[in-house]
């Protein structure tokens, strides 16, 4: 799918760039999965020596890399090894996954990342009603033909918690109609 120009200006607003970028350790090997446009994955090749790798199934969206550190791949992240990373992004991509392969993604990511890596996952969460539904409103916008899964973040938490990570679940960007839910992960 080919973005609206404006599109990338936005996402690097409404995204809680600095609060993702506080949790990715210097130097770490980075995978951005469903990184779409690029906008995560860039934020985080441009500072603290990190080499950062953005996945997407749709080629269209993947941009002109413009550094050596930063690099793109077409791929499907249902079956995308992060062995060898050091930090993963998931950023607003689990929702447009159905429930049973959210699951096998992140039982991938807790089997096979580095002991001490950090998982990091921006999503929508349920539980705030009003919020969820404006998210809902612009994924149908955006992304009218998808199945859009949410969560309850108290049910991934439970789930992540299960898969031995330390979750600590921050809500920056409150002045974007819509969830902003993060989840900061440690193996
Ligand atoms: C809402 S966009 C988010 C893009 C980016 N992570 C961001 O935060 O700006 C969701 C992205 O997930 C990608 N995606 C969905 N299912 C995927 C899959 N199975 N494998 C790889 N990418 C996928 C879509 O192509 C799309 O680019």
């Amino acid at each position: 799918m080919k973005t609206p120009f404006f599109y990338n200006f936005f996402r690097s607003i409404i995204l809680p760039l600095d609060e993702i970028d506080e949790n990715v350790p210097k130097g770490a090997r980075v995978v951005d999965l469903g990184c779409g446009e690029g906008v995560v994955a860039a934020y985080l090749s441009k500072t603290k020596g990190r080499t950062v790798i953005g996945v997407d199934l749709d080629k269209k969206r993947l941009p002109k890399p413009l550094q050596k550190n930063l690099q793109f791949v077409k791929s499907d992240i249902r079956t995308y090894s992060v062995k060898n990373f050091d930090a993963v992004i998931l950023s607003d991509v689990l929702h447009h996954i159905n429930f049973p392969d959210q699951k096998k993604i992140l039982k991938n990511i807790a089997k096979n990342l580095k002991k001490g890596g950090t998982l990091t996952i921006k999503e929508i969460d349920t539980g705030e009603f009003v919020r969820s539904k404006l998210s809902r409103f612009w994924d149908f916008v955006l992304y009218p033909n998808d199945r859009i899964c949410y969560w309850n973040a108290k049910k991934l938490r439970n789930l992540l918690s299960l898969l031995r990570f330390k979750v600590k679940i921050i809500r920056p960007c409150r002045f974007f109609p819509g969830s902003t839910t993060l989840f900061i992960c440690k193996k």
